[in-house]
Formats: structure tokens, sequence, C-alpha cells
């Protein structure tokens, strides 16, 4: 199988606006209820570990990483591919790569997010041990989002 380049998303790294770009693109793409204008990709790298993937220069996904905090002892693990490249692995590194960092980050436990019309999200979710713990419409939204836990 074929390696990915990872790149982090705030890091030191001379091409910032670049992944930026790329980071938002993919989101906004996999999300698109949830539009997030390049400010809010920037604000977010502040707090959250966010990475985006290339094969070779070919833009392939970007993940998110939420560390715990006092109110929340759970670590938030998102791995989005786009849909050219699915079905060949790149999801599971982006997704392991995610969960070591989270465990690394002193997680107590780890949980995800789906939007309801990603089945293939909620599929890949469930085959790797998590389980449905809130689903929930956002104001003004149609597409429920669903929250699920590690269980394991
Ligand atoms: C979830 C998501 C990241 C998966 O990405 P992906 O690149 O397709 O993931 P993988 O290729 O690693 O795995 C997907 C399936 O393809 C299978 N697969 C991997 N390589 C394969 C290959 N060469 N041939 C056929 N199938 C393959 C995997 O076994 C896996 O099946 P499983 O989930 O039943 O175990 C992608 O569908 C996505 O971006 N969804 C929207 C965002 C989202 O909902 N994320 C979920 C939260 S983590």
């Amino acid at each position: 199988m074929s390696s990915l380049r990872l790149e982090t998303v705030g890091a030191a790294a001379p091409v910032q606006d670049a992944l930026v770009r790329d980071w938002q693109h993919v989101h906004n793409l996999i999300i698109p209820p949830h539009f997030l204008s390049l400010d809010d990709v920037r604000e977010r790298s502040t707090r959250n570990h966010l990475e985006v993937a290339y094969l070779g220069d070919t833009l392939v996904g970007c993940s998110t990483v939420r560390p715990p905090t006092s109110e929340s002892p759970a670590a938030t693990v998102i791995a989005r591919v786009l849909p050219a490249y699915r079905e060949r692995g790149f999801g599971t590194q982006m997704y392991e790569r995610g969960l070591a960092r989270a465990r690394e980050l002193g997680a107590e436990s780890i949980e995800t997010n789906v939007l309801g019309s990603n089945p293939e999200g909620l599929r890949f979710a469930k085959r790797r041990g998590f389980v449905e713990i809130e689903t929930y419409v956002l104001p003004g939204d149609t597409i429920p989002y669903i929250d699920l836990r590690l269980e394991s």
C-alpha cells in the first residue's frame, strides 16, 4: 500500500497557506453543511491537531485530533478521505495516526463524529469499535450528526 505524506497545519512549514486551503477544501467537500472559512481553519489549528494527507503532491484527505480538556477527557479523532481515494487504506492510516496522537495527549477515551449523509464514515467507525452515543441536528440543518465513542 502507498504511504501518505502528512503535513501539520500550523507547524513551521513554508507552505502554510496551501495547507490551510487544502484542509479547508477536504473538510467543506465532505461536510458541506458546516462550511469553514480559511480563518476558521487557522483558528482551529491553534486548538486542534490538523493534518493534510498527500499522495506525492496529490491531495487525498485531512484529519482532526481534538485534544482532551479538563471539561472533556475524551479526544476526538476524525479522518476524511476524498471520495476518489477511498477503499485503499488511506482512511485507516490517518485514523490510526490520529488515534496514536490522541493517546499521547492523554485521552481517557476517544470519540468521533460523522455526518449522517456519510454512511461509509459510519460503517468505518463502527468496524473499528465505535458505538453511537448521540444523534443531533444543529439549528438550521436537516442532516443529523452522529457522535460515537470507542468501546474497547
Ligand atoms: C471514513 C473514511 C475516512 C474512510 O476512508 P477510506 O480511505 O475509504 O478508508 P480505508 O480504505 O482505510 O478503509 C475503508 C474500507 O476499505 C477497505 N479497504 C482498504 N483497502 C482496500 C483495498 N485495497 N481494496 C478494497 N477495500 C479496501 C477497508 O478494509 C475498509 O473496510 P472496513 O471499514 O469495512 O474495514 C472515508 O469514507 C471518509 O472520509 N468519510 C467521511 C468522513 C467520516 O465520516 N469519517 C469518519 C470518522 S473517522
